[in-house]
């Protein structure tokens, strides 16, 4: 069995190697009861040990009869498929149209506002935002949606779920014992990632500092996640030439070594230019999200292909769903999809149709909850 553990230093989840399938879902707290939140959060947490760790949800056992099951059923047999959860703090749960709804306005860090109109969003409210965000990632599809239901049945009555994504086939690589994978486009995606393997990168870009905000001490250890629902216009991008795609990504399709030469792994060589000009085109993908052009940012990616059907002119309603964990959500994130929204070649076949920041707490150690340190 594939088992990572719950408790620990950071929520799992984050820098565990990516898992193959996503079930993420965002909730609103229906609740102005403050005891009720934390009742759910220790819940949440009982419900979420004992589910990474292969185990009933509740009481343990189907019975008794006249009631209805703890844990829902249908992920008896199966392997935990290494079940990540991870669990998030909207900036709703802080402050909602000026109401302090848990007494918790004073703690809501800094970073932790919504995210602003990017150029080219056309965002659908009922795919945004959220108080609460779970993530549940596993390579086994029927056990992820087995976490998020269970969650939401044990949050009736507290909670309600806003909107939910599921996800298959991770556009990211977060160890580098990891493959390479690739996104609907084609291209592998997560070649140039923070990895687990990089701590320092990652104390630096992804784990909040005990220094960053005094009103956030609590979120020290945590992070924050970021979700994006970008769906692609697939059918377009497959009438577009072999040349063009790889102009707009600035790597090679095949082996994904930069345009500027070398393999998957060479950096990028900004500065070689051709006849017409760098040989990296300065509205290429990867030339604009690089960190030489971003003050030096770089962010942990974590996002999942989806496949929501088709919409009504038969195309696919498909896309990518972007998550990435970030140590400072305004102050570097913002301004990295500020240039990509406006400058990205890519963004021609691109519409970021759902979008949410939410704080990530640290891991629980055993007998705490998840967001202890926020109550
Ligand atoms: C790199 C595709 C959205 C940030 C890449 C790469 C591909 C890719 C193929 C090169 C391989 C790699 O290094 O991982 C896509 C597609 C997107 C998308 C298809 C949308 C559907 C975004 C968004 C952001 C982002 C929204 C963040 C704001 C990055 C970063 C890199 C990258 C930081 C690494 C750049 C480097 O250091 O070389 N992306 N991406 N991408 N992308 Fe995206």
């Amino acid at each position: 069995a594939l088992r990572y553990p719950f408790h620990g230093e950071h929520q799992a989840g984050i820098v565990t190697p990516a898992q193959d399938r996503l079930h993420f879902a965002a909730f609103d707290v229906t609740t102005d009861s403050r005891d009720a939140l934390v009742e759910l959060l220790r819940a949440w947490t009982d419900a979420a040990a004992a589910m990474t760790a292969g185990e009933l949800v509740g009481a343990g056992s189907p019975l008794p009869y006249d009631a209805p099951p703890d844990d829902t059923g249908e992920a008896l047999g199966l392997d935990t498929a290494g079940l990540t959860i991870t669990i998030g703090f909207g900036p709703s749960l802080f402050e909602k149209d000026g109401v302090d709804r848990f007494g918790l306005r004073d703690r809501q860090p800094r970073e932790l506002r919504r995210l602003p109109h990017f150029p080219a969003d056309n965002l659908d409210e009922a795919r945004s935002d959220g108080d609460l965000c779970v993530q549940a990632c596993a390579n086994d599809p029927q056990v992820a949606v087995h976490a998020i239901r269970n969650l939401a049945r044990i949050g009736f009555g507290t909670v309600a779920m806003r909107w939910a994504q599921l996800g298959f086939g991770r556009t990211s690589s977060t160890s580098t014992a990891q493959a390479t994978p690739r996104n609907l486009f084609g291209f592998k995606d997560g070649t140039s990632n923070l990895k687990a393997e990089e701590p320092e990168d990652l104390a630096d870009f992804v784990w909040v500092q005990e220094a960053d905000d005094p009103a956030a001490s609590w979120l020290t250890g945590g992070s924050y996640l970021v979700a994006r629902r970008i769906s692609m216009r697939i059918e377009t991008w497959d009438r577009t030439s072999l040349r063009e795609q790889e102009t707009l990504i600035g790597r090679d399709r095949v082996d994904g070594a930069p345009l500027s030469g070398g393999t998957e792994f060479s950096e990028p060589d900004f500065a070689l230019a051709g006849r017409d000009g760098p040989i990296i085109p300065m509205d290429s993908h990867v030339r604009l999200a690089h960190p030489t052009h971003n003050n030096g940012t770089k962010m942990l990616r974590r996002g999942y292909n989806f496949t929501d059907g088709a919409d009504a002119l038969g195309r696919l309603d498909a896309g990518l769903f972007f998550i990435a964990f970030v140590r400072e959500p305004q102050s570097r994130y913002v301004p990295l999809q500020t240039t990509l929204s406006r400058d990205d070649a890519l963004m021609e076949y691109l519409e970021h149709t759902g979008s949410g920041l939410w704080a990530i707490p640290p891991g629980a150690t055993e007998g705490t909850y998840l967001g202890q340190s926020l109550f």
